[in-house]
């Protein structure tokens, strides 16, 4: 049987209650002898500060690279609001991405039929959204030098982040977004500011010379960012496979999550390219979600992002497709039974908890593996 090393980071806030519930489902993978899951738990972001100074020790590092993938919770919360830049937990979650070079952050919205009234759009404009966000993840503003605050001579301050592409890095996102779009409906909308944007022209232009050269049968649109998250609200369904930016996909995911019904139902992969000799690649599975502090500690916290995430996991890392369907279907099924935590329950009904949806998902999973 294939044996698969996993790195659980659950980090701060929920992230440490929802990876409760994802590990129930990866043990219950494993037990059903699909593949044999070996995995340890590492201390990330405000924990780790807390423990020792580093918001992600060399060790934690280390073991990430070794992984065959990364299982993340959630960083940060008001406790580390004062502690220095460099070592704050959201750094930790930075130097993973960077170092393991996860370019490629797959985040899909989709509308499952049960959660259509929770979203906070109407029911047709959602019914059935399917999109897929591919966000740049290591480089542009996020990473860019200068990156300084400095003081000038008249004692003034000035702020300096530099948003920075290379026609490479442009290149290997196009293509990610392409492929990705021809399993699918064959579209790429690309999202960018050439209007204002240096890199938004060579954005532009690399995308475009790349689906002419290479992508012929897919469709390619361009559009301004600002635009799209405006599109996003108004039409969401118009669009297929939306590749864009480090930060812009940070911020069109945050909207996107919310046609679903919640940001505690979106998933992401973060992927890096495939290694020459094996084919396999880097990743990290996380939800989109942060650490949601104001609901940390009570039980709530929606665990489905964390659970799809694995779901990812499974069909990207793992090669195991039919089981990604199967923890998809069950996902489902439970949102058909009228299933809801807080964050997608309606105004009146009564909410379940972290723990129940994560008793719900594997009740189901058993239900329909019989
Ligand atoms: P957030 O995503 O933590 O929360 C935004 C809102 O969504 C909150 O009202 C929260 O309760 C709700 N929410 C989020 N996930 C939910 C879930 N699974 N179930 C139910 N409700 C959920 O964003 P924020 O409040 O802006 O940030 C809080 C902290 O998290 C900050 O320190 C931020 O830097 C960090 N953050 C971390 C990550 C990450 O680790 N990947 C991502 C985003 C934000
Ligand atoms: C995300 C988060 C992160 C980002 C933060 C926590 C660094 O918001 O993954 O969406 O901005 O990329
Ligand atoms: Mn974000």
């Amino acid at each position: 049987m294939t044996s698969f090393n996993l790195l659980l980071l659950p980090g701060d806030g929920i992230g440490t209650e929802i990876m409760a519930e994802v590990k129930r489902v990866i043990d219950w993978f494993g037990a059903r002898g699909v593949a044999s899951f070996e995995y340890e738990h590492d201390l990330v972001g405000g924990s780790a500060y807390d423990a020792h100074g580093k918001a992600v020790s060399e060790a934690t590092m280390a073991k990430a690279l070794a992984a065959d993938a990364v299982i993340f919770g959630a960083v940060g919360g008001p406790k580390w609001d004062g502690v220095p830049y460099d070592v704050r937990p959201e750094a930790a979650l930075l130097r993973l991405r960077k170092d393991l070079a996860l370019f490629a952050n797959l985040r899909p919205a989709i509308c499952y039929p049960a959660l259509a009234e929770a979203s906070s759009l109407k029911r047709e404009l959602v019914e059935g959204l399917d999109i897929l966000i591919v966000r740049e993840l290591t480089g542009g503003v996020y990473f860019g030098e200068p990156k300084e605050i400095v003081t000038l001579e008249n004692g003034q301050k000035r702020a300096v982040d530099t948003q920075l592409y290379t026609s490479p890095e442009i290149e290997r996102i196009a293509r990610v977004a392409f492929e990705l779009a021809r399993t699918r409906g064959k579209r790429v909308a690309s999202a960018e500011k050439r209007n204002v944007m240096k890199s938004g022209v060579l954005w532009n232009q690399i995308v475009t010379r790349i689906g002419k050269e290479e992508y012929a049968d897919v469709a390619l649109e361009h559009v301004l960012a600002d635009n799209c998250a405006m599109q996003l609200v108004r039409r969401p369904k118009q669009y297929d496979v939306i590749v864009t930016d480090n930060l812009f996909g940070d911020i069109l995911s945050d909207v996107a999550a919310m046609l679903t019904g919640s940001l505690g139902m979106l998933p992401s992969a973060s992927l890096g390219a495939p290694d020459a000799a094996t084919g396999r690649r880097k990743a990290l599975y996380e939800p989109v979600h942060g650490s949601a502090p104001d609901i940390a500690g009570k039980g709530i916290a929606n665990p489905i992002a964390m659970i799809a995430s694995f779901g990812m996991a499974l069909r990207y890392s793992f090669g195991l497709v039919a089981e990604a369907d199967l923890l998809d279907r069950a996902i489902a099924g439970v949102l058909g039974k009228g299933l809801r935590t807080a964050d997608i329950a309606a105004a009146g009904t009564s909410p379940c908890s972290t723990s129940q949806m994560g008793d719900a998902i594997i009740a189901e999973l058993d239900l329909l593996s019989t």
